[in-house]
């Protein structure tokens, strides 16, 4: 792969496809850690005399304009990381954006409005997705791929764009990669994984080919309870994905049979109801129970103080852990426990620690942890579960080319 050195771009209009898909709660980011990631690499090219044109995708717009949205609160957060004016394009293709990246002088950065407010970005079918990726080139001379977060999605501006640019992998991208490497190549054992979310089924990719690699794989939140439910216990109105029980008593036998020790929940936080993440309404019936207790009018919402017990002593030998979803609903405080134990015991661990994904790297900055701290934290979800997985990364293999 070609990287940003590779390329002259002095002058030139250099597309830079980010992810800066960062939570937002009334318009307001609630963390900022993709724009903070990526802009090394915009700052790089912009001191190079670039003319920097960075284009994302945020939330998951119907394909039209949608104010929620928008990524107008994102260009000025961008400004302010950068410590420059970074313009704004009220559109992606359209005569906003045309005009702004004329405007542009050398060394100068502009944001483009969310690339999903266009059916082609997301378009399955592949002419559609090329008409707009014909339409983005139009805008630039070089591509420079940096959004990781995205590296798994077939879009226009991730997967198309590149084959009709000369193109770059940017340093985001690189790092990402090489860490990812360092946990499917000569991994150093204990190799632990924890893994939260709330669904098995996103996870059932990465866990199989686990299967054959981790020492020891932890299971929290929401999926914890498909995998309580497949040992036969009640879990009264937890998250239940009750069609994924099969497979998880396949992994269950997989596990024993290849030496991979799963750790599941021993004792749970519970309620009647999902806890008001917004208000933080504290939580009237809060209780602790062993997970085999679960009432049937109740929900498990976070892991119990045994299991946080549990976890911090199956990772304290570890010198390798990949950590994947928040164990519990961290964003209410009450249930925000077993999740900062996990960051907390891997801030103790002398292992290599990895924090992949939206939510957990969100969590690890929301609930006040050094992410300094941490070996590694992946801008990337889905993204760095699908290369755990094996996959094909669309907007690596377009970088290749
Ligand atoms: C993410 O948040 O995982 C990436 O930005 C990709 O977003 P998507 O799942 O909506 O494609």
């Amino acid at each position: 792969m070609k990287t940003i050195e590779d390329l002259q771009v002095n002058g030139q209009r250099v597309f830079v496809r980010a992810d800066l898909n960062v939570p937002l709660s009334d318009g307001r980011i609630t963390d900022d850690g993709r724009i903070r990631a990526v802009a090394p690499t915009i700052a790089k090219l912009a001191a190079a005399g670039a003319k920097v044109i960075v284009a994302s995708h945020l939330g998951r717009p119907k394909g039209e304009p949608d104010p929620q949205y928008s990524l107008a609160p994102v260009a000025a957060r961008l400004g302010e990381i950068l410590g420059r004016s970074v313009s704004f394009a009220t559109d992606t293709v359209g005569e906003s954006a045309k005009a702004t990246v004329a405007a542009l002088a050398n060394g100068e950065v502009t944001l483009l409005e969310n690339l999903r407010f266009n059916t082609g970005e997301t378009a399955k079918d592949d002419a559609e997705r090329g008409a707009f990726a014909d339409q983005l080139a139009g805008l630039a001379d070089l591509y420079v791929g940096d959004g990781f977060g995205a590296v798994h999605r077939k879009h226009a501006s991730v997967y198309d764009l590149p084959a009709r640019l000369p193109h770059a992998v940017g340093d985001l991208i690189a790092t990402e990669v090489g860490v990812l490497k360092r946990l499917t190549e000569e991994v150093e054992r204990p190799y632990v994984v924890v893994l939260g979310g709330s669904k098995v089924s996103d996870k059932v990719g990465v866990i199989d080919n686990l299967l054959g690699k981790a020492d020891r794989i932890l299971i929290g939140g929401g999926m914890a309870y498909t995998f309580l439910a497949a040992l036969g216990h009640e879990v009264g109105i937890s998250l239940l994905q009750k069609d994924q029980i099969p497979v998880v008593l396949e992994y269950l036998e997989r596990g024993k049979a290849n030496g991979v020790e799963f750790v599941i929940p021993v004792d749970v936080a519970i309620s009647a109801s999902f806890p008001d993440t917004k208000t933080h309404k504290p939580v009237e019936d809060f209780e602790v129970v062993d997970a085999d207790k679960i009432p049937a009018d109740k929900e498990g919402l976070d892991i119990g103080p045994k299991t946080r017990e549990l976890f911090a002593e199956k990772l304290a030998d570890a010198k390798t852990v990949f950590w994947n979803g928040p164990v519990g609903v961290f964003e209410h405080p009450t249930f925000a426990e077993g999740t900062k134990a996990v960051a907390q015991a891997l801030l103790e661990s002398d292992a290599f620690t990895v924090v992949g994904g939206g939510d957990s790297a969100a969590a690890v900055r929301i609930l006040g942890f050094d992410e300094t701290k941490f070996g590694h934290i992946s801008t990337g979800g889905g993204a760095s579960l699908e290369y755990l997985e094996g996959k094909t990364l669309p907007g690596l293999a377009a970088l290749e080319g």
